[in-house]
């Protein structure tokens, strides 16, 4: 069977980018499903930084066609400044190699003032949202008035209805006594990134469906992560899509006849960006440890917002969860090299709330943050392991990390990163 999907398993960040850029080296497509701008996956290739937010890592493969799926929602304007940098770059980025769905959704200008506002409503219960308007979008197309990406076809009907998002949320920020959006200002550069975007426009759904039929590969690159899924996440402190298993079908439009395997995707450690409870979180030297200074581009800072991420120890209860969740058939572990020098590391296998013991996070918020986590203290390893490529050469700890994982979640593991460069894995 053709298709692989690759899921976050944390609160997104967790390296997804990296491991479809390696699974993608055979791939025919690489399709995204959820989300839109928010995500930012880095990717490092021959000495170059590659960071992208909307186009799928698989771009960087000259054979893979890229497909932005209906279940996204698109910012026409960043779509366009991602195609003019990675074409600078000398990347192959015609409509031959990308494809956006005509069933996706535009981001309007209307979307990122609303976000800006809620989140300045919310006061100090912010969700920490990356202000690109997605949750805006999301609600439109639930609320079954957003503008989908077909409609950039017709450009004459594309302005009127752009035009009447934009005026529909003045008047309401008007209403509230709030800074206007310049309509003025927005409808030329919408317009023109809808004129370059057009012959990217495809039906996706039909076209993925007839080459999974003829057994092309695909790769879905999952953005965010299970615990950021506004159904199985730590609501309400998710994103408004379904970065899990389930909305990587209705994001591409294809069944699970076609899916072979479901790869979770997890950091060596714990990290989170926005607020939220974090059951794991750790602060002072320990946190700034795994985080890094921020010179690298590895180091632990939003590749969208900059933003430091909070940092903590790995968190089994949440990864146990996520393989429930996805049916994951592997794992994919990143960044344990970061983990080269401490004495000892702690895994959380459990949680205590109001001194009941779990094996699974709560659903509820209130709850999450009542959760103590059980942890299981592992020796540590000093060795540097960035050179090694194979499961048994790593030290004898750092194998017994990577084994007491699989062995918590009851999945195996596939491989593992232990640097940023494409071929830094290690294969079991
Ligand atoms: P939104 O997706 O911008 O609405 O943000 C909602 C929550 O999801 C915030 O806590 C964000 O920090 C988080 N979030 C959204 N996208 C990503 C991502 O790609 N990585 C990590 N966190 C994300």
């Amino acid at each position: 069977m053709p298709a692989t999907i690759i899921i976050g398993a944390q609160w997104g960040d967790e390296g997804k980018g990296r491991a479809v850029d390696w699974l993608a080296s055979d791939a025919d497509i690489v399709a995204r499903y959820s989300g839109g701008d928010n995500a930012g996956h880095t990717l490092y290739v021959n000495s170059e930084v590659f960071k992208l937010h909307l186009i799928p890592s698989g771009i960087l493969h000259p054979q893979a066609v890229c497909v932005l799926g209906n279940g996204m929602v698109v910012n026409p304007v960043n779509m366009v400044k991602e195609i003019d940098q990675l074409s600078a770059m000398g990347i192959d980025v015609t409509p031959e190699r990308l494809m956006l769905s005509t069933r996706a959704h535009i981001i309007t200008p209307a979307h990122i003032t609303l976000d800006s506002v809620q989140e300045k409503a919310r006061g100090d219960q912010k969700l920490g949202t990356t202000l690109r308007g997605i949750g805006p979008a999301y609600l439109d197309k639930i609320g079954r008035k957003g503008i989908r990406a077909g409609k950039m076809s017709d450009l004459e009907n594309y302005l009127e209805a752009l035009t009447q998002a934009i005026e529909q949320t003045n008047e309401q920020l008007r209403r509230d006594g709030l800074p206007l959006i310049d309509l003025d200002a927005h409808l030329q550069p919408y317009l023109e990134a809808a004129e370059r975007l057009r012959p990217f426009l495809a039906d996706t759904t039909v076209f993925l469906n007839e080459q999974l039929r003829s057994n092309a590969q695909v790769v879905c690159e999952g953005a965010q992560g299970t615990l950021l899924d506004v159904d199985h996440g730590s609501y309400p402190f998710v994103t408004s899509s379904s970065p899990s298993v389930g909305g990587a079908l209705s994001g591409l439009g294809f069944g699970p006849k076609y899916v072979d395997r479901v790869i979770g995707v997890a950091k060596a450690f714990s990290t989170r960006v926005g607020s939220g409870a974090m059951p794991t979180e750790l602060e002072g030297a320990l946190a700034q440890r795994l985080r890094g200074t921020g010179e690298n581009f590895w180091d632990e800072f939003g590749t969208t917002t900059g933003r430091p991420r909070r940092c903590g120890w790995l968190d089994a209860v949440i990864l146990r969860y996520a393989c429930a969740v996805n049916g994951f058939t592997e794992l994919i572990i990143t960044k344990l090299d970061i983990l080269s020098g401490f004495e000892e590391l702690k895994i959380a296998i459990a949680y205590q709330i109001h001194g009941e013991r779990s094996d699974y996070p709560p659903s509820t918020m209130e709850e999450l943050q009542h959760a103590q986590p059980i942890y299981e203290t592992l020796p540590g390893w000093s060795e540097d392991v960035s050179g090694i490529r194979r499961m048994e050469d790593l030290p004898k700890n750092a194998r017994a990390y990577v084994e007491r994982i699989a062995e918590l979640c009851d999945t195996p593991i596939y491989t593992v990163s232990v640097g940023p460069e494409r071929d830094q894995l290690v294969h079991a």
